[in-house]
């Protein structure tokens, strides 16, 4: 993954991206990041970027040339496909709200312009002719797209393989498929006369998969119940009568000899 991050503030974004796995993977090859000073590319004699708004009101907004050539300067730069035009995603509280699919979506790409504003924001015609996603990370205003470039910098790293070290990680915490992670613990077995649960001590793998589901259930209920009813949504609770019958068909299935059990029994076909 090549990110190309256009911004006023450089030093910010390659600070924050110059840190642990991050950096890792950037030594590694996995990941590059390039930043463009949006500065260094006005035509304006006393490299001011920024202009009044037309039509009054308060602050100023960064002009569309040096924007425009900035990204001009970006597409000489990229590694990805000639002819096919890069996602631009423009650092927006306008946007729609960044979460793990769209963090996956984008992981999938090649090459990622990301485009931070400052002031009251940027020349809508420029946004028009270069940006391809407006995106926000929540619905409160920042003074700046470096922070918000970054936090989805972050959450899409993780996704790339290779990046984290342990490729389960990126699957099995906070919202894969839905759902906030169960409660983890590690040495010691009691602290401050809170024990581990037994259960975890127990060895039996089955038994620890069923309960660190119950408990992902139990908390994103309790912490996000928008989350959970989405999840209940896709995943509508099995009714007792048909569980009973799913178990009496494995406890009969597993009485016969190999293969019988696929074409037999009353439930033959009908779940197909
Ligand atoms: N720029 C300012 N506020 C922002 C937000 N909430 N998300 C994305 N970019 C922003």
């Amino acid at each position: 993954m090549h990110f190309y991050v256009m911004t006023l503030f450089p030093e910010l974004i390659e600070k924050g991206m110059h840190t642990g796995v991050l950096y890792k993977a950037m030594e590694a090859g996995i990941l590059s990041l390039d930043t463009f000073h949006i500065r260094d590319y006005t035509i304006e004699k006393h490299k001011r970027v920024d202009d009044y708004t037309y039509g009054g009101g308060a602050g100023m907004l960064i002009q569309a040339q040096p924007v425009y050539d900035t990204y001009q300067a970006v597409l000489k730069r990229l590694s990805c496909a000639e002819g096919k035009k890069p996602r631009v995603v423009y650092a927006t509280p306008q946007g729609s709200v960044f979460d793990q699919a769209k963090a996956e979506e984008l992981a999938k790409e090649e090459d990622l312009i990301f485009l931070c504003g400052h002031y009251e924001g940027i020349d809508e015609r420029v946004l028009e002719e270069i940006v391809t996603d407006n995106i926000s990370i929540g619905d409160y205003v920042l003074t700046g797209g470096e922070l918000p470039a970054l936090v989805m910098m972050d959450a899409i790293s993780r996704l790339i393989p290779g990046v984290l070290n342990n490729d389960e990680s990126a699957t099995t915490e906070s919202f894969n498929d839905g759902l906030l992670e169960y409660p983890q613990y590690t040495r010691p077995e009691e602290w401050m006369g809170k024990k581990v649960p037994e259960i975890l001590l127990s060895g039996h793998h089955g038994n620890v998969e069923k309960w660190r589901l119950e408990k992902s259930l139990e908390r994103t209920r309790e912490r996000r119940p928008d989350l959970y009813e989405k999840y209940m949504e896709l995943h509508p609770p099995v009714p007792e009568k048909k569980k009973r019958r799913k178990k009496k068909k494995k406890t009969t299935e597993e009485n016969m000899p190999d293969g019988a059990a696929q074409v037999s029994g009353e439930d033959a076909g009908k779940d197909a």
